[in-house]
């Protein structure tokens, strides 16, 4: 049985994309044994995960990143047996919010609202589980615009 898990969490340090490349460059390779799949969005301060697959690879993994000092509040949004992948093509993908162009940066502010209330600020992250997934696969389908595929996008 396939299992879906999303939390959010925000970062507890300064991080900047060579360091989260960094980290999901080992987390993909860790992802492909476990048969996990999925996306990471970053939008600062903010972090949005789904993890996908067997339950306990599943559960097994978000143990470790909830353990991970690198961010903290985490928040478990969902964790449910689903039939199918969101994400299938991706062993874990990050997006930055600020590495989309202008445009869908502006059409995702409308639809989800900033989270510091300027014009062109981070994306607020949703509470409510099927909007947070929602925006992940509206993050998916504008990041299928920039380079990176299945390896980690670098900044255009
Ligand atoms: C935001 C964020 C997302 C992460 N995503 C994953 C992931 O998808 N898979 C994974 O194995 N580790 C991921 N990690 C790294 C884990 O937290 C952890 O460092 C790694 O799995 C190694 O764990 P270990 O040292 O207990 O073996 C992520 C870390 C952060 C900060």
């Amino acid at each position: 049985m396939l299992y879906q898990l999303c939390y959010r969490s925000r970062q507890a340090q300064e991080m900047d994309w060579p360091t989260l490349s960094s980290i999901i460059g080992v987390a993909q390779d860790r992802n492909l044994q476990d048969d996990i799949s999925g996306l990471l969005l970053w939008s600062e301060p903010q972090f949005l995960q789904v993890l996908e697959g067997p339950r306990d690879s599943v559960s097994n993994c978000f143990m470790r990143i909830a353990r991970d000092a690198r961010h903290s509040r985490i928040e478990l949004l969902c964790m449910r047996a689903v039939a199918s992948r969101l994400f299938p093509d991706w062993r874990m993908r990050a997006v930055r919010h600020m590495n989309l162009h202008a445009a869908d940066r502006a059409h995702l502010l409308r639809k989800y609202g900033s989270l510091d209330g300027s014009e062109d600020g981070p994306v607020a992250i949703p509470e409510d589980e099927n909007l947070a997934l929602a925006l992940l696969l509206d993050f998916m389908h504008l990041a299928r615009g920039l380079p990176g595929g299945d390896e980690v996008s670098t900044p255009p």
